[in-house]
């Protein structure tokens, strides 16, 4: 069976929350299907409490919108797609332990150490970590084997200190600091959120055949989103409700944290962050018609209110 999400094909009627919830649904089903619980019980819980629950899931439909865009279909990219969740979340799960971030609300609901203790949490995010590189090696269909290996080397760069890890390191050892350059923080966002969403954008377009020039222009979409989408979390978390966000608010300000409001101010911060969605729209050019989704998913990132 072929699955098609395709709606970029089909440019009239298009409606961005449509196309949202469809994909949503579909990465739903394929998590819970990805993660059954097995012996031992308590490991595979506490596991599926946070990748089920709930979230916006813009991973995984930058990577199935990104692999349709280039020609590539859904069923090639929903494991890589699902394995980018496993990853987020088990950096949230992480990120939230009380050595880090010690936040006790994700995504509406208590933190997984709240709920299962602090030394499950740490081996659910390590569970996740381990099984999304062995979900993308097993499960992926119809795609040639270069092309997953380089999927996997990314990923592995997105997540590890290079990445992910590094930014986080950064992030932590600013806390409490007022002397933070802005290329500090540019450094502490491109990796801590930046990295994970551009390998989202390209490992989708690596599995779908992306050319050389396409991967290059998706790059640098992915970069642009990816800064904008930081710098509206960090605004949203000085100006959105506990309620809405569903996870502590003013957290920044409260833990003293360099952010893009306190350099520039909320004004200069939004408009920042709508030069770099021109920016990634501009990138995009190339693609024509087809990159719809991608623009839409660009502009829904400085509109969003959580
Ligand atoms: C949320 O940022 C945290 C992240 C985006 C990533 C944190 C990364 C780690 C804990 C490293 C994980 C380890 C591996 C191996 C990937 P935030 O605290 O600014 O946002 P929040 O308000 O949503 O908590
Ligand atoms: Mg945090």
């Amino acid at each position: 069976m072929v699955l098609t999400n395709n709606i970029q094909l089909s440019p009239a009627g298009f409606d961005l929350a449509t196309y949202l919830a469809h994909c949503q649904a579909q990465v739903e089903a394929a998590l819970d299907q990805a993660l059954p619980v097995v012996y031992p019980e308590k490991i595979y819980e506490a596991m599926r409490y946070s990748l089920l629950g709930g979230g916006k899931r813009l991973r995984p439909i930058l990577c199935l919108t990104t692999c349709e865009l280039v020609g590539g279909t859904v069923e090639m990219a929903l494991p890589t797609a699902c394995a980018l969740e496993m990853i987020h979340t088990m950096s949230l799960i992480h990120d939230d332990l009380p050595a880090m971030d010690n936040d006790d609300l994700r995504r509406g609901k208590m933190t997984n150490h709240k709920v299962y203790g602090e030394d499950i949490a740490i081996l659910a995010g390590d569970g996740l970590l381990a099984y999304a590189f062995e979900h993308i090696a097993t499960q992926t269909r119809n795609c040639p084997p270069e092309a997953l290996l380089e999927v996997v080397a990314r990923l592995g760069r997105a997540v590890g200190a290079a990445g992910l890890v590094g930014g986080q390191v950064m992030d932590l050892d600013f806390e409490g600091q007022t002397n933070v350059s802005v290329e500090t923080l540019h450094f502490i966002h491109t990796h801590k959120t930046g990295a994970l969403l551009e390998a989202c954008v390209v490992c989708g377009g690596i599995i779908g055949g992306a050319t050389p020039l396409q991967v290059q222009y998706l790059t640098q979409y992915a970069q642009n989103i990816g800064l904008a989408f930081q710098i509206v979390d960090d605004i949203l978390d000085l100006t959105a409700t506990r309620e809405v966000l569903g996870k502590t608010a003013g957290k920044d300000l409260q833990a003293q944290k360099i952010t893009y409001p306190r350099l520039w101010g909320i004004e200069e911060s939004r408009r920042q962050a709508q030069n770099l969605v021109d920016e990634a729209k501009e990138a995009l050019m190339s693609f024509g018609e087809r990159a719809k989704v991608l623009v839409a998913i660009a502009d829904y990132i400085t509109t969003r209110n959580y």
